[in-house]
């Protein structure tokens, strides 16, 4: 009797306390709404429930609880921030140009303005395109692919070219590529929006976002959609991992590997990204390095419990990619001086207090589309090199998409690890890939032009034109063709006139297929003035931003020293296969400045500094 009342007493504490929020809008779910909700049958999709949150508490897996303010932002399925209002027609069809008319079609902007071909870069290695994607899957998803793949298999029928969701892209007559082949079309879905679930009559179309919004290896402890998490082995900290011949990899399983061929052995990795080669990956390296770190500070600290072991490692695994991210990666790419005036990075080694507590945790929609540029200066064919640098064989980069079967054979993982810190990338600006153009998804769609979807899914998130992110970014404004020549090479100036009647049509993605490359730089100033945007909303909105002296279980100053020690060279060395020696930094290319040197030569993380002293 007494013991009923007492558990009657907790759940009902549970009940009080759990909160329910509207994943559109972040606000508390009334009574009355939560009864419409359930009478209409998306609760579960609209709203999302969070325990309460406590100031103290470490970060959580599903995002929520990051801003107090607003506990279920941050967490998956969520809209993102808008940098400038949307710009279509008739409130959820594309944008036309000034004059009223349909813009061309996107296959033809991009067959105008990016030929098929190979080409190096001067200056980044493959790891760029290759860390970039990995990072981009942290706080973005490639659910709208699965949809036409899975859901939506007509959009190129009669019948789907009239269907709402169906936005393929059709290819014109006189296609340099497909006047040959009679393919007329490419599957292409419209983004999944709150609209499309029933969740709002906000009219202006809300995609949807199915990653956490902060850099938090969503694609080691959560995987997109919530499906599953990684399993803990509960004990030493440690992550469960499968052992074959020697080599450390994620458990393999079911998951999502479509394109697998039916071949005995094969792996696809069941609760993490099968998506893309590089991504595949990198999840490899930070399973195994989730369990390096726990290992080393079980070393250090052989009283510590299992909880203890885990959750260190992982905040030390999530700290190791934000410095990754920002001073290394962004640094690489604009330059240590432009993030510190921009105050994306910090100049002092020491601690930063970045938070904002008016912010909080969301990507912006721009990033989500201006992210796909590097697509430009990822190469379709992937090196294998040996240990020397000596070539072995080469592989197809998107033969490997949604299969990661191809990692685990042989020793291919070597060879591509190789490959990947001394292979040029492509050049910015100047071609595609063939293979990104014309076969994006070999082995479930006949044809693929990633680089077109790139620009379609551009006008299908209502992106404003390229001139007014001009205007943002730089205040410039550019009223004619012939101020566009200060951004914009004079010959692709000339394209663009051909393909837009005004300089206020042209789409975004196209100002930034063309932009010139500041000298400092290695990627468009618009699309570094984008991202360093979006990811300072991270910063500012992330209640547990590893610089931070006033999280909750913050580093020690001397901790915060060690985690700075991140870089790709050190990721490689610690857990790459048979990495032994590297250069530097490995965004970029060997050279007299940047030699290749031993493992030895690398800053380590010393992991006397987590330590736990005796009083
Ligand atoms: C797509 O199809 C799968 C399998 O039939 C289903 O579970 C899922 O809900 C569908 N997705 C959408 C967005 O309709
Ligand atoms: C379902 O109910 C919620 C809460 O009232 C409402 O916001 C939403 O628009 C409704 N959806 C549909 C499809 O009617
Ligand atoms: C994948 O995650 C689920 C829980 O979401 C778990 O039950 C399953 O064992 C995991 N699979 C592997 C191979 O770790
Ligand atoms: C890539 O896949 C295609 C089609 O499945 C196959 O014909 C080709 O041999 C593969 N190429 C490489 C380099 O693996
Ligand atoms: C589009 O999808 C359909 C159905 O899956 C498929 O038959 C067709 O080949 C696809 N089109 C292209 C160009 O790949």
């Amino acid at each position: 009797m007494m013991l009923k009342s007492i558990v009657g007493l907790l759940c009902c504490v549970q009940v009080i306390y759990a909160v329910r929020y509207h994943r559109f809008s972040g606000e508390r779910v009334t009574p009355s709404e939560l009864e419409a909700y359930r009478a209409n049958n998306t609760l579960a999709k609209c709203t999302i429930d969070v325990q309460p949150c406590k100031k103290s508490e470490r970060r959580r897996l599903d995002g929520s609880c990051n801003s107090l303010k607003n506990p279920s932002r941050g967490t998956v399925t969520v809209p993102h921030h808008r940098v400038l209002p949307a710009a279509y027609d008739n409130g959820n069809q594309e944008r036309k140009s000034v004059s009223g008319k349909p813009l061309k079609l996107p296959r033809e902007i991009r067959t105008a303005l990016l030929c098929e071909g190979i080409s190096n870069n001067d200056f980044l290695t493959s790891a760029v395109p290759g860390f970039g994607i990995f990072s981009f899957g942290d706080v973005g998803t490639v659910h709208d692919i699965k949809f036409f793949m899975d859901n939506k298999t007509d959009c190129c029928t009669e019948k789907g070219q009239k269907d709402f969701l169906c936005a393929p892209n059709i290819i014109p007559e006189d296609d340099p590529v497909h006047r040959f082949s009679g393919i007329r079309c490419m599957n292409l879905t419209r983004p999944l929006d709150f609209q499309y679930f029933g969740c709002t009559k906000d009219p202006v179309p809300a995609p949807i976002e199915e990653a956490t919004s902060v850099y938090d290896l969503s694609p080691i402890y959560i995987i997109e959609d919530n499906v599953g998490v990684p399993v803990r082995t509960n004990k030493g900290g440690e992550l469960v991992v499968e052992v074959d011949n020697g080599i450390v990899w994620p458990p393999s399983g079911k998951g999502y590997c479509p394109a697998t061929p039916a071949k005995a052995g094969q792996k696809c990795f069941e609760n993490y990204s099968n998506a893309l080669l590089p991504v595949q990956m990198f999840a490899v390296w930070f399973v195994r390095h989730h369990n390096y770190l726990a290992q080393n500070l079980a070393k250090v600290n052989p009283q510590w419990s299992d909880d203890q072991i885990y959750f260190t490692a992982r905040d030390i695994n999530i700290a190791y990619v934000q410095e990754m991210l920002v001073y290394q990666f962004m640094a690489t790419l604009l330059g240590k001086d432009d993030l510190v005036k921009s105050g994306l990075a910090s100049k002092s080694k020491g601690f930063r207090e970045t938070y904002d507590p008016q912010a909080y945790p969301q990507i912006t929609l721009e990033f989500v589309i201006v992210y796909r540029w590097f697509h430009l200066i990822q190469n379709g064919v992937a090196k294998m090199l040996d240990g020397e640098g000596n070539y072995v064989k080469e592989h197809r980069v998107v033969n490997s998409t949604f299969n990661a079967g191809f990692l685990g054979e042989d020793d291919n993982i070597v060879y591509l690890t190789q490959g990947l810190f001394r292979q040029e990338a492509a050049r910015a600006n100047t071609g595609v890939h063939p293979d990104l153009a014309e076969l994006g998804l070999p082995n479930l769609q006949l044809a693929t032009d990633i680089i077109t979807s790139d620009l379609h899914k551009n006008r299908l998130f209502g992106l404003r034109p390229y001139v007014d992110y001009v205007k943002f970014c730089f205040d410039e404004d550019i009223e004619s063709f012939e101020d566009l020549e200060k951004r914009i090479p004079v010959e692709k100036v000339s394209i663009l006139r051909d393909l837009y009647e005004d300089p206020k049509d042209i789409d975004l993605m196209a100002g930034l297929w063309t932009e010139k490359i500041n000298k400092n730089a290695h990627i468009p100033p618009t699309l570094g003035c984008l991202l360093k945007d979006s990811i300072h909303r991270t910063i500012k909105g992330d209640r547990h931003w590893y610089e931070r002296s006033d999280r909750p279980h913050a580093f020690t100053h001397a901790q915060l020293q060690e985690v700075r020690k991140a870089s790709l060279a050190n990721l490689l060395c610690a857990v790459g296969d048979k990495v032994e020696k590297v250069q530097k930094n490995a965004f970029l290319q060997i050279s007299k400045k940047n030699p290749l040197v031993s493992c030895d030569k690398i800053p380590k993380i010393n992991f006397k500094k987590w330590a736990q002293k005796c009083t």
